[in-house]
């Protein structure tokens, strides 16, 4: 039988990070609110020189490591911080890669679900070219504002996803349900570099979102709670996965409780330190949840995908034989655990230091340079990016 999914996943993050016992601290805050009401305990920092376009490039690089770039067609980047309207920051990445010109590159936004749309076209491409891959990549700032409710929750990083046929990590299924609504939970106007949100109506309506399809998913499949190994989410905050978890915990029996439970935890253990990373969230939640314990091969996975606005899609995975030889949980452990701790100061400082929407020429400060790719500027009105030699 043919199958198509996920051969490779790389993942970046910016080198600083902020406690958020700090923050709730500085915000008047009891520590318990931020670390067991919400769920995060640390928060990765950018600062100006590092943006969608250089997280991308660098979780595409980790994804690309040792790999043959032959068949590499299209490189698709799910984002919503979007750093230029019309050109598309896959553009970007691609000459930081330096990858030959016979490659599409296209940006796809609808909120954080735009990678889930990305992967799915990139499916459909294959299922069709068996000799071809496409470079999906979820990448994304997350800005909400000092001293406002979604503070906590902001977060940076991108996780990318080498999708082939006959995938080595996760055989994606051809069953997943998916609904849109308009709603205003969650938006950003274009002249804002933080978004607006209505903070516990976007609870609701993701719970609201996760319900409608779960019961679509059961009429359509056959399955329930039992039938699936771990359950994956969106993790705008670890509590909200947990918050839809308790929706299919209901309908489980003791053993099927203990193990979603469980595997929840370890899929949630990224995100808690790192933070919403907006359209790679869910497949950070993957990623974290395959290098944090190691199951069957043949176990079914359940990914939910929500990206306000709003649209979601639930959707199945099975494990491929041989899987753990494809993961480096080592290099992103010791990337979460590379970063340096900022004070609560200096994270106010580099939030503010962000590159204007008026046509000035713009420096990032050198001192916080860090990965493989930065922003080096803005000049004549256009960004400028520089690659490690
Ligand atoms: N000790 C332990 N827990 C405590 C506590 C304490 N001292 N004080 C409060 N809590 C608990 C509360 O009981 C509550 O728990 P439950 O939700 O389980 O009841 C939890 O901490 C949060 O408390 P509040 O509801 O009072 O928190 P808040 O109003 O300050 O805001 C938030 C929370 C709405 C998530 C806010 O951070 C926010 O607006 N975040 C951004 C929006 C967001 O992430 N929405 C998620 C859905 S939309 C989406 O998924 C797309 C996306 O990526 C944005």
């Amino acid at each position: 039988m043919s199958e198509v999914g996920i051969e490779r996943i790389g993942f970046a993050t910016p080198g600083l990070y902020m406690d958020m016992k700090d923050l709730a601290r500085r915000r008047g805050i009891d520590p318990d609110k931020y670390t067991v009401g919400i769920g995060q305990s640390e928060q990765s920092v950018a600062p100006s020189s590092q943006d969608a376009v250089t997280l991308a490039a660098a979780a595409a690089k980790d994804a690309l490591e040792g790999e043959s770039l032959e068949g590499l067609d299209m490189i698709l980047l799910g984002t919503e911080s979007a750093v230029d309207a019309s050109r598309a920051a896959a553009v970007y990445v691609k000459e930081l890669l330096g990858l030959p010109d016979a490659v599409r590159c296209v940006e796809v936004k609808q909120a954080c679900y735009g990678a889930t749309a990305a992967l799915f076209w990139a499916l459909d491409y294959v299922s069709r070219r068996k000799d071809r891959k496409v470079l999906v990549i979820g990448s994304d700032v997350a800005r909400y504002g000092l001293n406002t409710p979604g503070e906590v929750t902001q977060g940076a990083g991108a996780v990318s996803m080498l999708v082939s046929y006959d995938p080595k990590i996760l055989a994606i299924e051809d069953d997943s349900v998916f609904m849109t609504a308009e709603v205003a939970d969650f938006w950003r106007p274009l002249y804002s570099n933080c978004a607006l949100v209505n903070g516990r109506y976007s609870t609701q309506i993701y719970l609201e979102f996760f319900s409608k399809l779960w019961e679509r998913y059961k009429q359509k499949t056959g399955k329930g709670a039992k039938d699936f190994e771990a359950f994956l989410f969106h993790l705008p905050f670890a509590k909200m996965g947990l918050k839809a978890l308790k929706e299919v915990l209901k309908e489980a029996d003791d053993a099927t409780f203990a193990r979603l439970s469980k595997r929840f935890e370890t899929s949630a253990a990224y995100s808690r330190r790192v933070g919403n990373i907006y359209s790679g969230s869910l497949y950070l939640s993957l990623l974290s949840l395959l290098e944090g314990q190691a199951m069957e091969p043949g176990s079914r996975i359940a990914l939910f995908s929500y990206g306000s606005g709003a649209e979601a899609e639930l959707f199945s995975a099975t494990l491929k034989e041989g899987y753990l030889s494809r993961l480096y949980p080592e290099r992103h452990l010791k990337m979460i655990e590379g970063r340096k701790r900022v004070t609560v100061d200096e994270y106010e400082h580099l939030f503010s230091d962000f590159p204007t929407s008026s046509p000035q020429d713009y420096a990032c400060d050198k001192k916080y340079f860090s990965g493989p790719f930065r922003l080096v500027g803005v000049k004549d009105q256009q960004r400028m990016y520089e690659a490690d030699e």
